[in-house]
């Protein structure tokens, strides 16, 4: 059993009001169910970040060569590629010298994406590493050459803005000055076609929050009854965050190993935080971490942006 995963579940669920961690959303079940979530038309952010990459890949090419001869592909999160083919294929296109790096702390995504890669690309240079960011951060060698790390998808949405500021400070201190940062960020819009994205019609993002509640069963001898949560997603415009909630629809009580959890009707537990950004937002941010925007680059809707950063 996962010790971290029990103490943080009794810790959140123990608490007032009631949390779980949403990094926890992502056992084999939930990798698939996210998978499904990216295929939604609901789920903009996956198709806006792709025309991003498509549109501008001639340019961010560029932008990853400025002053430098060659550079390391360094991607957080890495996933099933879907996104970062795009670039991979045009460096590869353009003869541009370059090793990919992908960091993911699930073994099975690397693995499959390893051998996607493999048949799909066979001339790239790929190294995956399986860890956390920062700890595989350190498995790199610290030559001289350039390091791009890649942080997609909205990823760095999940975290809170203190959170965001640790995180980013971390990493600003792990690189070297001509390194650089290339961060997807979601941005604010239309409320309602923000709801909708974690509201899908065909309810694959309720099966996805509900996940959390079985991988809890599974792994640590709980008796949840999902039946009795409802998924209720939030989005607060003022602020830019979405918030996910499962819902307890009656009094009952939950056994988790030794601890007996009491939830009162229509007690909610927060499961994740969604952040949306503005451009400003996103230079202060940039700026709260000792980072400066070098470009951005958006869709033609300007419902994403990937924001370029270097050290400043
Ligand atoms: C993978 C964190 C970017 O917050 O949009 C999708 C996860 N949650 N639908 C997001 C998610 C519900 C996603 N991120």
């Amino acid at each position: 059993m996962n010790q971290q995963f029990a103490k943080d579940v009794l810790n959140g669920l123990n608490a007032d009001p009631k949390t779980l961690p949403s990094k926890y959303f992502y056992d084999k079940k939930g990798d698939s169910l996210f998978q499904e979530i990216m295929a939604l038309e609901e789920y903009y952010l996956t198709r806006s970040e792709y025309e991003v990459f498509k549109t501008n890949k001639g340019a961010l090419t560029k932008t990853f060569l400025s002053d430098v001869e060659k550079f390391r592909l360094i991607e957080f999160g890495a996933g099933d590629g879907y996104k970062t083919k795009v670039l991979l294929n045009h460096f590869l296109q353009e003869n541009v010298e370059f090793e990919y790096l992908p960091i993911d702390i699930s073994g099975n995504v690397l693995n499959q994406l390893e051998s996607d890669l493999k048949r799909e690309l066979p001339d790239l240079k790929v190294r995956p590493i399986q860890d956390d960011y920062f700890h595989a951060l350190e498995k790199i060698e610290n030559g001289s050459t350039r390091s791009v790390v890649l942080f997609l998808g909205s990823n760095i949405g999940n975290f809170r803005h203190k959170k965001a500021i640790e995180f980013l400070t971390e990493l600003h201190a792990r690189l070297k000055p001509n390194d650089l940062l290339l961060i997807g960020f979601d941005l604010k819009k239309d409320p309602k076609t923000i709801l909708n994205a974690y509201n899908d019609d065909k309810g694959v993002t309720r099966a996805f929050n509900i996940n959390l509640l079985h991988r809890i069963n599974n792994e640590l001898d709980a008796n949840f009854d999902t039946s009795k949560f409802v998924h209720y997603p939030v989005y607060n415009p003022l602020t830019g965050t979405t918030k996910s909630f499962l819902v307890s629809t009656t009094a009952q009580t939950v056994e988790i190993m030794d601890a007996a959890i009491n939830f009162d009707a229509w007690e909610a537990i927060h499961t994740e935080v969604s952040q949306k950004y503005s451009l400003k937002d996103i230079k202060r941010l940039a700026e709260e971490s000792q980072f400066s925007v070098v470009r951005n680059f958006l869709d033609t809707r300007n419902y994403f942006v990937d924001s370029v950063w270097q050290k400043s």
